[in-house]
């Protein structure tokens, strides 16, 4: 097989979360086909910082103006729900692909003018849910998609606790829980119908639970809310087969299949020849080789922007049966 021509990439956003995990991906992970051209950033000294750390070509402030003057082939946005929607859209117009981190914007309107706008240039939006790509969550949908065996999905139980950083209890679930709905709906289905209850403690924080009935009729449970996590206990999903089997995934990395009479646990392996292995284990690189590889094949990526606006609106119905008023407020990775 012949050498991939070179896939020629863009980044509009050099910011803390950029630094710590898309950057590092892209440079460090076997990207060999991805010819890193420019990053663009309002903030010129990041965006000089982050290119010559991780080897990419020009630098901009101007988004605009890098579309006009570099022919790329896609463009990786992560700036913040509140900038996604414009810049996002723009890309599209000028009929280049877009991998767009989440929050794909702070309501369900915003993402749905980006799924629009994807949708006239013909060109794939693949949104930032990594847990999607995620080596125990790979796991678990392997073992799931064993049909003989596993048989059909019955009930998903997920838990993602959330923390009190957030400054108002939808920015909690918009920033953090939107990846936990994102991988339920992936295990379960197209959501049908949807009950929540929320002890609201203060305006910002407090618990939160959701009865979910899936298209298929499948039940799901959600406990979320925003103490507990992000620590090491802060994240749970077990499946129900009803063949006898099921699935847990504990943490993103423990993976434990069971039967009416054995259990077996199973977790990545350790890899040293990466130098963040954490990139590969949550999802991180499995996520931009996906949107490459669908960009080159024209295939529509996972989760695209059209499983996100889906996503989107059962996250605020999910806050508006609880009472969680639908208010976003900026917050960074910084925290
Ligand atoms: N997938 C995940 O696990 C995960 C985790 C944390 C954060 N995130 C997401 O990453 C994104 C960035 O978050 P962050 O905390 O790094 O934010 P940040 O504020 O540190 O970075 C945002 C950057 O965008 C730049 N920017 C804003 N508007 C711009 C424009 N029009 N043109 C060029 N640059 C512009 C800012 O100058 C800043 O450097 C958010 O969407 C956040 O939700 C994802």
């Amino acid at each position: 097989m012949g050498a991939l021509s070179q896939f020629r990439a863009g980044v509009i956003g050099a910011g803390v979360f950029a630094e710590a995990n898309l950057y590092p991906s892209l440079s460090l992970h076997f990207f060999d086909d991805l010819e890193r051209a420019a990053v663009c950033d309002l903030d010129t000294g990041r965006a000089e910082r982050l290119a010559g750390k991780y080897g990419w070509g020009s630098i901009y402030n101007d988004f605009r103006k890098m579309l006009d003057t570099e022919k790329l082939d896609a463009v990786f946005v992560c700036l913040g729900g509140a900038h996604h929607p414009e810049v996002a859209t723009a890309v599209l117009e000028r009929g280049l692909p877009v991998f767009l981190e989440k929050p794909s914007s702070i309501d369900v309107e915003g993402t749905r003018r980006i799924a629009q706008a994807a949708a006239k240039a013909g060109r794939i939006v693949q949104v930032g849910h990594q847990k999607r790509h995620g080596l125990a969550y790979n796991r678990a949908r392997e073992i799931i998609g064993d049909r003989e065996r596993f048989g059909t999905v019955v009930q998903i139980e997920s838990k993602m606790h959330g923390f009190t950083v957030f400054p108002t209890f939808y920015t909690c679930m918009l920033e953090w829980q939107c990846h936990n709905l994102d991988l339920v709906v992936s295990f379960g289905g197209d959501i049908a119908e949807i009950q929540s209850m929320a002890f609201r403690q203060t305006e910002k924080t407090g618990g939160l639970v959701s009865l979910l009935r899936f298209q298929s009729g499948a039940l799901g449970t959600l406990a979320w809310g925003t103490y507990g996590g992000p620590g090491q206990f802060a994240e749970r999903i077990e499946i129900l087969g009803d063949r006898g089997r099921g699935v847990i995934v504990t943490n993103a990395r423990e993976v434990t299949c069971y039967d009416e009479d054995v259990g077996e646990t199973w977790a990545p392996d350790w890899n040293p020849i990466s130098r963040n292995q954490s990139h590969v284990f949550n999802g991180y690189v499995g996520e931009l080789r996906h949107f490459i590889d669908c960009v080159r094949e024209g295939r529509e990526p996972v989760p695209s922007i059209h499983d996100e606006v889906k996503t989107m609106d059962w996250l605020a119905r999910i806050a508006g049966g609880a009472g969680i008023p639908l208010e976003w407020a900026p917050v960074s990775s910084a925290l």
